[in-house]
């Protein structure tokens, strides 16, 4: 597999090797633009009256909690469900769409496939983790092949928010903090979701989330009204979009929140001048849940009237709702004249054409059989298993006590709350994974060692939320335990641990305490986890630390005492198999954190990218009260081999206007075992008319060498690495002059050189 990235992305148009598919042209792979799918569209169109057109535009949760749909499914009221993931039953509801209602217009079936359906993978950050834009591809090239089986049409993902604040809990539904690894990220995973274009078999739509600036929550508050600058939102938040959007994708959710006092699903300068202005997106915009109809709730629109005729005129498509659809209101305000009935065709062309260009009206019925024939297929067990390989991250090891030899220790415990937990192992956002297919870490330690070790296991402590988060209908939570039971499973851990020769502590976040309102106030490890780590070492015996969480965590008193600490995120479907390959050196580790770890919930947010101050040789000082750099870079993770990169060499000083400069190193691997490297490129403009961040990633390659193989790799950088946008000139801008380059293993590399950017200051183009 090759892992080539250029770094000659910029911050919105993130170029790849020649090794990869050019990537298609927005309006090349989508449907609204192809004039065949735009005439048939047009024809239903001319014969829809506006209640039909007005029930396109509506998509409804379809739960048992909730009223039937089939009434409103008959009378033509709805264009889209979703939540249906049993082929059965979408059938049963097709078939009324497609016989029962006027037009016989299918309805298309919408999911959170964030990162697998009945195969697993890691979740979202894990998958940044690997650097690896290709095996997120390949992740959710199945995912989407398991959801198309049965009859979802279209993914509410990649999530693609950039996230600095790991106190928010959606962090582990995205790619970090990084814009350009965010880029890299969000094209693999539409081209995953959707093929090569859309409507392409055995693929879905991808809907791109959330529009925008959603990550930038205060306090990692999830659902609080923001305020985002321009610059932030040109540098950080839109580069992940605007890659989404070249890659083709079909659809973009906007956000519930304020933003910067609009709500982000009503805001015109978001959906219509920045989404399809700037970015170039042509297809249809759906609202996160409610999100129009909570518009009254935000005290921004005075009903739901209001609500729906500026949310549409904003540039949103098509309303995702519970119950009360405000759009329900649309063709009253039609009539009235308060929206024009053009807006609403509009909207309507956009949701036909994605509908037709999927090929729905001609097969609008899942497979049932074929449905089940995908979702055993053993390959797709094998791509989780690769995927939660390399989005491990060894964090710590110290005296190099990973790898374990196999057979070494006669007797091994696999203790704490995520030792055997099959929901925990898969994560938030796995509604219908498939259980008796997920491999736990236990039971991957079980297996992996076979006859040669006797294997037990214990919780010791459970994990539980202080507060429920009213989402809990779609993922129970286990019973809480009584005090008694939590004194004896506590016991018992403390008592397995002693009798044994080896301890794999799992600790973590349960999966309900990472996700959507799953914000967090103290980044420590919750419940009594940090008590069972204390009695876990003061046994004595040797131990290591696997993680399964959704962020980075405060490891105070842990970090320091734990002598090997293995981040497994959570690993998805076959998590334990990967992570005991990794733990008994089957595997060697090669992920790398995708965002900066900090040592406390205090230090947040805190990021890389950050600009220089006036005093930058006391940037680790900043606190009185603890060192105020990270416990560990973005970028890091360790190896059980070791590797010597050599100072980088460029082509050419300058990087003349339109020009290319070629940044060539070798990287040797020189332990004794094979392993993977991710390189990392950093730059940073020394003056110009902005201040700009200390070091900004601009490449990586992540590399497999042979115990002794040397590689040379190159990097190209070009204009879009170094052009930014500039909140007084309001332009993407470049400045001319001295930058620094940094080539290594994390963002503290410290091979370095410089390179000039020549000609004038100037303007340029987004894209
Ligand atoms: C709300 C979430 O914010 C969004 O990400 C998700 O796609 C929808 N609910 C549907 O589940």
């Amino acid at each position: 597999m090759k892992f080539l990235l250029l770094a000659a992305a910029s911050a919105v148009s993130l170029n790849t090797a020649a090794a990869r598919p050019a990537p298609a042209a927005a309006s090349a792979s989508l449907a609204t633009e192809d004039p065949q799918v735009l005439a048939r569209a047009d024809a239903l169109l001319a014969r829809m009256t506006i209640e039909e057109k007005v029930g396109q535009l509506a998509q409804l949760f379809k739960i048992p909690v909730l009223p039937s749909v089939d009434d409103k499914v008959r009378s033509g009221q709805v264009g889209s469900l979703l939540f249906i993931t049993d082929p059965a039953e979408a059938n049963r509801l097709q078939k009324i769409a497609m016989t029962e209602a006027r037009l016989k217009i299918p309805l298309l079936f919408g999911f959170d496939v964030l990162h697998g359906l009945k195969t697993i993978f890691p979740v979202p950050l894990g998958m940044a983790a690997s650097f690896d834009p290709d095996v997120a591809e390949q992740a959710q090239s199945v995912a989407a092949r398991e959801a198309r089986a049965v009859g979802i049409g279209w993914t509410f993902g990649p999530m693609i928010d950039v996230a600095r604040d790991p106190r928010w809990g959606r962090m582990v539904e995205g790619a970090g903090e990084d814009p350009f690894l965010g880029a890299a990220m969000a094209r693999a995973q539409v081209r995953g979701f959707q093929g090569p274009r859309l409507g392409t078999p055995g693929h879905v739509i991808a809907g791109p989330k959330h529009f925008a600036g959603y990550g930038a929550s205060p306090g990692g508050r999830d659902y609080d009204s923001l305020f985002v600058s321009d610059a932030e939102l040109y540098n950080v938040y839109l580069p992940p979009f605007a890659a989404a959007v070249d890659a083709g994708a079909g659809n973009v959710m906007s956000a519930y929140m304020d933003f910067n006092d609009v709500p982000a699903s009503a805001s015109p300068r978001l959906l219509t001048d920045i989404l399809r202005g700037e970015l170039g997106f042509k297809g249809w915009v759906v609202s996160d849940a409610n999100a129009i109809h909570s518009q009254v709730k935000q005290h921004f629109a005075a009903d739901a009237g209001d609500a729906a005729v500026r949310a549409m005129k904003a540039g949103n498509d098509m309303e995702m709702a519970l119950l009360a659809p405000a759009f329900a209101t649309l063709a009253d305000s039609v009539k009235a004249g308060k929206l024009p009935v053009e807006t609403v065709d509009r909207s309507v062309r956009r949701i036909l054409a994605a509908k037709i260009a999927m090929g729905l009206f001609e097969k609008p019925y899942a497979d049932e059989a074929e449905a089940k024939r995908v979702l055993a297929d053993p390959a797709h067990r094998a791509t989780a298993e690769r995927a939660a390989e390399r989005s491990l991250v060894l964090l710590r090891n110290e005296g190099g006590l990973l790898p374990l030899a196999p057979g070494a220790h006669k007797k091994v415990a696999v203790i704490g709350p995520m030792a055997d937990s099959p929901d925990d192992t898969v994560g938030p956002w796995a509604f219908v994974y498939d259980r008796d297919e997920t491999v736990t870490l236990f039971e991957g330690v079980r297996d992996r060692l076979g006859r040669g070790a006797s294997v037990q296991t214990a919780a010791g402590v459970q994990l539980a939320r202080s507060f429920p988060s009213g989402l809990e209908m779609f993922q129970p939570p286990p019973p809480a335990w009584t005090a008694e039971r939590r004194a004896t499973e506590f016991q018992q851990a403390v008592k397995l641990a002693g009798d044994s020769d080896l301890i794999v502590l799992a600790l973590g976040e349960a999966r309900n305490q990472s996700g959507e309102r799953a914000s967090a106030s103290d980044l420590r490890l919750p419940g009594e986890q940090i008590k069972l780590f204390e009695a876990v070492a003061a046994t004595g015996k040797p131990f290591v630390v696997v993680l399964m969480n959704g962020r980075p965590l405060d490891l105070t008193g842990i970090v320091d005492r734990a002598p090997a600490i293995l981040e497994g995120w959570y690993p998805g479907t076959r998590g334990g198999t990967a992570l005991a390959r990794a733990l008994f050196g089957d595997i060697n580790p090669g992920g790398k954190l995708p965002v900066t770890w900090p040592r406390s919930a205090g230090q947040v947010p805190i990021f890389y990218a950050h600009n220089r101050s006036q005093a930058p040789e006391t940037q680790a000082q900043r606190y009185y009260d603890q060192p105020s750099s990270p416990l560990f870079a973005f970028g890091h993770g360790l190896s059980y081999t070791s590797f010597r990169i050599d100072t980088p060499v460029l082509d050419t000083p300058e990087l003349k206007p339109a020009g290319r400069l070629t940044v060539s190193t070798t990287i040797t691997n020189t332990g004794a075992r094979a392993g993977d490297e991710v390189v990392q490129l950093y730059i940073h403009q020394r003056a110009g008319r902005a201040s700009r961040p200390v070091r900004e990633l601009r490449g990586f390659q992540r590399v497999t060498l042979a115990a002794g193989e040397s590689r040379k790799i190159s990097f190209t950088l070009d204009e879009a690495s170094v052009k930014y946008w500039h909140s007084e000139e309001r332009a993407w801008v470049i400045d001319p002059g001295t930058f620094d380059l940094w080539v290594g293993t994390d963002a503290k590399a410290d091979l370095t050189t410089t390179f000039v950017v020549g000609g004038a200051p100037r303007t340029v183009a987004a894209r």
